[in-house]
């Protein structure tokens, strides 16, 4: 869900909607806004849908007020409508909020409102919220924040929230605990985010408010942030920079799209600094200042969920190979349940584009009280997770607004090769001439991405032949097989077509029964050391009437021979080659989306950032 806010001197309600649009990513079943006339009214606009049904909607209605707070949900508790839709009305309709994240006891709660009269218009956990506050507010007498204070204080869960009250046209009440939230400061006005991208274009001074505070954001008061147990928290303006036409579409018709283009200049930005052109030596800072832990580290672990989960993959074999540490890879939802052992010599390397993703998150808070090091790997600068680490390495890749991740699994990869190599190094357990030729292979990655971009007009013919395809099978091994894995939920994220990735030889202990005409096989047969096993497999696929795309090498002979159809791309070091293979596997995903009508930015009931468990 995304959240925001303004309170100043210019009109509320544009400010809000836009903001929200920039949101969007974060889930569309519905938006609402929530204003604060000049005459003190509070009044709630909101319905089902994206951000521009709730455009139409609020045609003609009284939209005056220098304050407001906007919404823009992925549904938790409560199917998307209406009534459920966000921000909720208290029961007399004196206060209004808006929040991000799950009451874990709002059951309790409810309850214990119902008794004292409260009714309840949604099924949501966030209404309980809103009458919680009232009602603290109406038994004990006291001002706004503190009754949110006092109100939060009951709560378990995770949540980001903002509030506003009939009658007051000044402030604004927020809160976080496990789910972001920032605040832009200006001049004389304020903004309010659970992502500071959404409102660059206004302010480049942010504060991000901490777990377990409360911020009061008074237009005519500095701004005051306090916790839980009411203490005074410090306020600690952070500049960031980012253009505002990285959050644009610049002329592409999809962000997804736009974000594939990227990657040359993407990988440029994520190596920049990093890898002496001269030397080929990489350099990682967050390595360097903690090399100590690298050296000694008797495990690496990584944890992450969906497409960072697919980059940890490939991380595994580069550090293995290149490090000679055991690793492991774990989906952050099941090692934070999972009573994880975890040694303080281990290395916990958290992977997440948006730095925000709750069982990331959690893994690491889990990780840092095992005393475990955890170092991040994230996109967004002074993201949640960025913050929680204990050193890490930004990927730079620029704002991913397409919900489908693309460059941000190219920049991951990038970062991991780095590391791998800056730790092998240290370590003493990578050959002088293998190190040269990956870090070499990395200063020419932008090219290479250049090259292989070229295949879009081939790949899209492609795809207006499997466009009608129910099911799809992908199919690599080594350093390939997470590629599959990624090429397979870029399908079905973004086309809703079945799809499952396999490494190559396994598929014959189970899917190849799947095989027949009707179901094509997408298979990565690019030169390594598993390349002829991989060709045997194609042709077993073959002898059972498949129909095969085969990602190949330019040039090969073999493969092309058995494949009914081939993309042919750039080769370059091994242990890179994923980095090269995912993008026409983006792009095939991307046609076939595109062919068969869906909206490839904002697929349905997925969010770009998974905020709630
Ligand atoms: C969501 C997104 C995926 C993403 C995953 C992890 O499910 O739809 O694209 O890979 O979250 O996100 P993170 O920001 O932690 O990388």
């Amino acid at each position: 869900c995304g959240i925001v806010g303004y309170v100043g001197r210019r009109d509320a309600c544009p400010i809000l909607i836009k903001g929200l649009h920039r949101l969007e990513y974060r889930g569309y079943d519905s938006a609402g806004v929530a204003l604060v006339n000049p005459d003190g009214r509070l009044n709630v606009f909101k319905c089902k849908g994206k951000v521009s049904d709730l455009e139409h909607f609020l045609d003609g209605k009284d939209l005056g007020g220098n304050i407001g707070i906007a919404h823009t949900r992925w549904a938790t508790h409560g199917v998307p409508n209406d009534a459920n839709a966000h921000p909720h009305y208290s029961e007399s309709e004196n206060i209004a909020l808006i929040h991000n994240g799950i009451i874990e006891n709002y059951r309790v709660l409810k309850d214990a409102l119902e008794q004292n009269g409260y009714t309840f218009r949604s099924s949501t956990d966030s209404e309980v919220l809103v009458n919680l506050i009232e009602y603290v507010r109406a038994t004990s007498g006291c001002s706004l924040p503190e009754a949110v204070r006092q109100a939060l204080r009951q709560v378990i869960g995770a949540y980001a929230i903002a509030v506003v009250e009939k009658g007051n046209h000044d402030r604004i009440v927020a809160a976080r605990q496990s789910s972001p939230m920032v605040v832009g400061v200006g001049d004389g006005e304020f903004f309010l985010s659970s992502d500071a991208a959404s409102i660059i274009e206004y302010t480049e001074d942010f504060v991000y408010v901490g777990d377990g505070e409360i911020a009061v954001i008074d237009r005519n008061a500095p701004l005051k942030i306090v916790t839980l147990d009411n203490h005074d928290a410090k306020i600690d303006i952070k500049k960031l920079q980012l253009s505002i036409s990285q959050l644009e579409k610049g002329g592409y018709p999809h962000f997804m799209l736009k974000e594939i283009y990227e990657q040359p200049r993407t990988i440029v930005d994520c190596i920049r600094g990093r890898i002496n052109p001269d030397t080929c030596e990489v350099k990682l800072s967050g390595v360097i200042d903690h090399r100590d832990r690298f050296v000694n580290a008797r495990r690496i672990i990584f944890v992450a969920c969906g497409t960072s989960w697919h980059a940890s993959l490939i991380g595994e074999h580069l550090v293995e190979s290149i490090c000679r540490i055991p690793v492991e890879v774990e989906y952050a939802s099941e090692f934070r349940y999972r009573n994880p052992i975890i040694r303080e010599d281990d290395i916990v390397v958290a992977v997440s584009q948006s730095g925000e993703t709750a069982d990331t998150l959690a893994a690491v808070e889990l990780a840092r009280k095992a005393g475990a090091f955890v170092f991040g790997i994230c996109n967004v600068v002074g993201s949640s997770i960025a913050r929680a680490t204990d050193s890490g390495a930004y990927i730079h890749v620029g704002p991913e607004i397409g919900v489908a991740s693309t460059k941000a699994f190219t920049g991951q990869v990038t970062v991991m090769a780095m590391l791998a190599l800056a730790v092998g190094r240290e370590r003493g357990t990578v050959t002088e001439a293998y190190y040269n030729e990956v870090s070499a292979a990395l200063l020419h990655l932008p090219e290479t991405m250049e090259e292989v971009l070229k295949v879009a007009p081939q790949v899209a013919d492609l795809a207006k032949i499997f466009t009608y395809a129910h099911n799809f099978i992908y199919l690599g091994r080594g350093y390939n097989y997470p590629t599959a894995l990624e090429g397979a939920l870029k399908l079905k994220e973004i086309s809703y077509i079945h799809a499952e990735g396999y490494p190559a030889a396994e598929m014959k202990h189970g899917p190849i029964a799947l095989i027949d005409a009707e179901m094509p096989t997408v298979a990565i047969a690019t030169p390594d050391h598993t390349y002829e096993k991989t060709a045997s497999n194609i042709e077993e696929i073959k002898a059972r009437g498949g129909k095969i795309i085969a990602v190949i090498a330019r040039g090969d002979e073999q493969v092309r021979r058995s494949a009914d159809f081939v993309i042919e791309v750039p080769v370059i070091a091994e242990c890179l080659m994923p980095i090269v293979v995912s993008v026409p596997l983006q792009l095939l995903a991307y046609y076939i989306a595109v062919y068969k009508g869906r909206n490839v930015d904002q697929p349905r009931n997925l969010a770009k950032s998974v905020t709630v468990e």
